[in-house]
């Protein structure tokens, strides 16, 4: 499958701001050199995220017409429901208003006090959710996840030993569930081949264990299937999708990835019970059952989205112009996260900063010094994000140390691709040059999306 133009065509346009140097250096300056805290005019190129980014089809827009504000019953719940039953293949369906909410309503459900949740890799809102409610995050993704050079197909899989050592350890009756990301967002967006969640799912059922996917990038993963692994390149994405969820008892979701909307997310679960208790709490923290966390309109954008994102043209294109960015600095020689995920280009921060020490936050300060550069928002992804022990209070120091350059679907072209790489190419060449970061303020929890930080020293790349 090769990498050929845009599927789609432009009919909206949304002009951006450029900005100098001088006014760059000021707005991070006053970020506290921290890109969430940006304003969001001062981006040229905004590859912050690819949550609730992605540009709508007409068709999406015309279904925003159509939305039913009923608080009770809204049609547009039903379809929902429908697209969902249909494309993940779960019975039953729980809106919420996004990705978070879900993963709420699930860890308070079934996570004790004292329990553990093995999963593949940690995301930062999901161990978050599964602490609060007492849990123990254990993480059971394969050892070669952790290194940004190793080039394997399928590096977000589970380490099946990893798995059963924790089960003989602590006793399945202490694993409410275990969690599996397909695609894994901190390890790269890098996908779980279907052979291992048939393993995952196997072992689990063997010791009475829930399955429950972050299916936040899944059809991402089905690509990546679809392409390396025998036995799936003659199945079409939507076939993939079905089998994948196959292997799991429910999912949480993050619909602003996958599903092309900018708000919306879903509990789906085959559970009638534990339904039931989901649909007890949705009340509680988000809204009715057939709206949950969602305006109608939300609704029915969420399952037109839901059948566009599974159709293999897009998908290919959003994968390749992914890859498009990515080998053009793999080409330069400049180090990235191999090989190159589904959503996004990840520079290994602690290669290309490597006069720096991890706890100098150098992902956080090389993202500071690409919007100085040309205007390019892209977003932490190592020690800062990874937070402090809850126990211990120390910095956890993740083997990542990442600057996610995540790229929203549909929105740029491949000409912005171009200018994010020369920009990236430039700051290598004066790397040296780039200071360390110290917290200024530093929150207790998700300490990413609001800390604030200076410079060690003085530097020509801040001034
Ligand atoms: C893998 C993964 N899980 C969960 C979430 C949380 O979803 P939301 O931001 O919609 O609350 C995200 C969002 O970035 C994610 O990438």
């Amino acid at each position: 499958m090769s990498y050929f133009a845009e599927p789609y065509k432009i009919k909206v346009v949304e002009p951006i701001k450029m900005t100098t140097r001088e006014e760059r250096i000021q707005a991070i300056k006053e970020a506290g050199y921290n890109t969430f805290l940006l304003k969001s005019e001062d981006v040229y190129i905004d590859l912050l995220t690819d949550s609730g980014t992605s540009a709508m089809s007409d068709n999406q827009w015309a279904g925003m017409m159509l939305g039913d504000e009923a608080y009770a019953g809204s049609r547009n719940f039903y379809n929902l429901e429908k697209a969902i039953q249909d494309v993940y293949g779960f019975p039953y369906v729980v809106p919420t208003h996004q990705g978070r909410g879900a993963e709420n309503i699930i860890s308070s459900l079934l996570i004790k006090p004292g329990d553990y949740v093995p999963g593949n890799m940690y995301f930062t809102t999901t161990r978050a959710h599964q602490e609060r409610n007492g849990g123990t995050f254990v993480d059971i993704i394969i050892d070669e996840a952790h290194d940004p050079a190793v080039e394997i197909p399928f590096k977000g899989n589970v380490d099946l030993n990893k798995l059963e050592d924790l089960i003989n350890r602590v006793g399945a009756d202490k694993i409410p569930y275990i969690s599996v990301a397909v695609t894994v967002n901190l390890a790269g967006g890098q996908p779980v081949s279907m052979a291992n969640l048939r393993d995952v799912h196997t072992l689990a059922k063997k010791h009475g264990i829930r399955v429950i996917f972050d299916a936040t990038r899944a059809v991402e993963n089905a690509f990546f299937i679809k392409e390396r692994e025998e036995g799936y390149a003659d199945k079409s994405i939507k076939e993939i999708v079905r089998e994948i969820f196959s292997y799991a008892d429910g999912c949480t979701m993050s619909a602003k990835k996958d599903n092309l909307v900018n708000i919306g997310g879903f509990l789906a679960l085959r559970e009638e019970e534990i339904y039931e208790e989901a649909t007890e709490m949705l009340v509680l923290f988000e809204g009715f059952p057939t709206y949950g966390g969602l305006a109608g309109r939300d609704m029915e954008a969420l399952a037109r989205g839901t059948y566009e994102m599974i159709d293999e043209a897009y998908i290919a294109h959003r994968v390749g112009q992914v890859r498009y960015l990515g080998d053009q600095l793999i080409n330069a020689g400049i180090p990235v996260m191999r090989p190159i995920g589904g959503h996004a280009v990840f520079l290994d921060a602690r290669a290309f900063l490597s006069h720096l020490d991890q706890e100098e936050f150098p992902a956080q300060s090389l993202a500071a010094a690409l919007y100085v550069d040309s205007g390019v928002r892209g977003m932490e992804r190592g020690i800062v994000s990874a937070g402090r022990d809850i126990k211990t209070g120390e910095n956890h120091k993740p083997r990542l140390e990442l600057v996610r350059l995540t790229i929203p679907r549909r929105v740029y072209t491949d000409r912005h691709f171009d200018v994010v790489a020369e920009s990236v190419i430039n700051l290598y060449e004066k790397r040296e040059e780039i200071p360390g970061l110290k917290f200024v303020y530093e929150p207790k929890t998700l300490r990413f999306f609001t800390g604030s930080f200076e410079p060690t020293k003085k530097s020509p790349i801040f001034e």
